[in-house]
């Protein structure tokens, strides 16, 4: 075998899709234990602690430095080398969150029990969907009274769209949690506080068959009994576990325990190794790329800017699809057809940024870059590739630019190119009348774009609200497109690349017209050319 095929196989590359608060943060800390990569709990979640404290600027341009040590932890877990993405939620939630998942094999769904599916975690699966990431699902908090498992799982398969089919199931919640059944190893796990946090700790493991009578005397009679039952309504009603399906995207196995009391997570990362995808092909515009080829070839999907504010240096961050990428090599950006030697990669592992020698499929490096580089960009060692399915995701949330000194417009159109090639935001012109509309998914985009355009290209502005609440890529007949331009003069804009948008009040105006007008096309997504 291969060095890169050997590599490529050991490589799991994902990320935790939740909703704020359902214990992502907390998960991650514990994941890393496991990996050796931290010492302590409470890493993680002292820089999280930072981040919410305030929103003052300053606070969050030193966040940026460390957070980006957080975007990407890469670990090792027995033979295997774990590439976890960070999401960003809260306020940091961006066009960045959805594209990160772009760049993964798979992610864990986490789920509060207490509250069920929730909101950002229906958008996040969206973004999964699309890119066909197979699904593992984790049900935390099991240790505070929560909703019926079985009322939990129905939501996910009613909401989601996916199939469940649980590995483990609770024993008990809240004060009465004793622990799982792992159905898929046949084996009680015993629940023991640990009385909030703790480390890399072995459950209490006893293989035992659901009908043998031992159970009964380790959780109960009563428990056993409703145990027994539960799983048996599971199996009866469910679908059996089917490789293929969770694959595609179609079955999610589901686990339940306690991140916090580090309960199930080893399970899941048990599981992670054993089913999850290794990097696979992937799509560019002329063919399909083998991970185990021999040449190069990768794509950014997110940049960060403002690190270092003395330095001005961004990194961008590019997830290795091929090849064996090794530092001082020198990479064609496709789009530009330069060269680019990769002087100072970075690698991340967990808390220290430290130079990279070689990476291999599934890894993301850090390169940095003094403004070149633009997210969706491919790099390979010479052929003309361009990968697809790096999208720009129509913005949710909009304001108007207000310019403070009307002289500084041609200031303001550079810096909101740069910042749109960056991704920090979207940036739209109206037909009507030209004014600018900048476009995010987070509404920390605002300050943070507000903040830029003052620092770096020397421009006041300040934000108007508008009525738009969604954003459609339009396409169409000519004749159909001249017709709703002249009925909906106020919606019609280009976005920075000179594609047509249609800024809708709601859906439901996209939809009303749809009904009316025959063969014209509404994008939430719009490919990166
Ligand atoms: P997030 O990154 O998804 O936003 O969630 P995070 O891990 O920060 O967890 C949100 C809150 O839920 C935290 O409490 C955390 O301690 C708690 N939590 C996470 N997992 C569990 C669990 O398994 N059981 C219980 N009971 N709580 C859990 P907090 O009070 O907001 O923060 P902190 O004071 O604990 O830091």
């Amino acid at each position: 075998m291969s060095v890169i095929e050997n590599e490529r196989q050991r490589r799991r590359t994902f990320a935790i899709i939740s909703h704020p608060d359902a214990g992502k943060t907390t998960m991650t800390e514990k994941l890393l234990l496991f990996g050796g990569a931290i010492q302590l709990a409470g890493t993680v979640r002292s820089r999280k602690a930072d981040r919410h404290a305030t929103s003052d600027w300053m606070k969050m341009e030193q966040e940026r430095g460390i957070s980006v040590t957080t975007s990407v932890m890469q670990f090792p877990f027995g033979e295997h080398i774990i590439n976890l993405l960070d999401t960003p939620g809260h306020q940091d939630f961006s066009e960045d969150t959805y594209r990160t998942l772009t760049a993964v094999d798979s992610a864990l769904m986490m789920i509060d029990a207490a509250r069920g599916v929730q909101p950002q975690t229906i958008k996040l699966l969206e973004v999964c969907r699309m890119h066909r990431s197979p699904i593992m699902t984790f049900i935390n908090k099991m240790d505070r009274e929560g909703r019926d498992p079985l009322e939990l799982m129905e939501e996910i398969e009613n909401i989601m769209g996916l199939r469940c089919v649980p590995f483990t199931w609770p024993i008990g919640s809240g004060r009465e949690f004793q622990g799982v059944y792992n159905l898929h190893r046949k084996r009680l796990e015993l629940y023991r506080s640990s009385e909030g946090g703790g480390g890399a700790r072995p459950e209490e493991m006893i293989e035992v068959d659901l009908d043998d009578a031992r159970l009964d005397e380790l959780i109960g009679e009563y428990a056993a009994e409703e145990l027994r039952e539960a799983v048996e309504l599971v199996v009866e009603a469910g679908d059996a576990f089917d490789l293929e399906s969770y694959l595609k995207g179609y079955q999610t196995p589901v686990f339940f325990g306690s991140a916090l009391n580090n309960f199930g997570v080893r399970e899941f990362l048990d599981t992670l190794v054993e089913l999850a995808p290794t990097p696979g092909v992937t799509e560019t515009s002329e063919r399909l790329v083998e991970p185990n080829e021999d040449k190069v070839m990768g794509f950014v999907f997110k940049i960060q800017a403002n690190m270092n504010a003395m330095h001005r240096d961004r990194i961008a961050f590019f997830r290795v699809c091929a090849g064996e990428f090794t530092r001082g090599m020198k990479l064609r950006q496709v789009r530009t057809g330069k060269e680019i030697r990769m002087h100072n990669p970075i690698t991340f592992m967990a808390k220290d940024r430290s130079l990279v020698e070689t990476a291999y499929p599934g890894d993301i490096v850090g390169l940095h870059d003094k403004g070149s580089i633009q997210v969706g960009d491919t790099f390979t060692e010479g052929e003309m590739l361009k990968v697809t399915g790096i999208p720009h995701f129509a913005p949710e949330l909009f304001r108007k630019v207000r310019l403070e000194n009307p002289l500084a417009t041609k200031a303001l159109h550079k810096g909101l190119t740069h910042l749109g090639e960056e991704g920090a935001a979207q940036v739209f012109r109206l037909n009507l009348g030209g004014d600018l509309i900048v476009g995010a998914v987070g509404t920390l985009q605002f300050e943070v774009v507000a903040h830029r355009l003052r620092d770096e290209y020397r421009v006041e502005a300040t934000w108007e609200t508008v009525d738009f609440t969604c954003a459609r890529w339009l396409s169409g007949e000519d004749e159909t497109l001249s017709k709703l331009a002249k009925l909906y003069p106020r919606n019609m804009a280009k976005d920075a690349r000179g594609h047509l948008v249609f800024l809708a009040r709601g859906e439901f105006q996209i939809r009303s017209i749809n009904e009316r007008y025959e063969g014209l096309r509404f994008d939430a997504t719009m490919e990166m050319v």
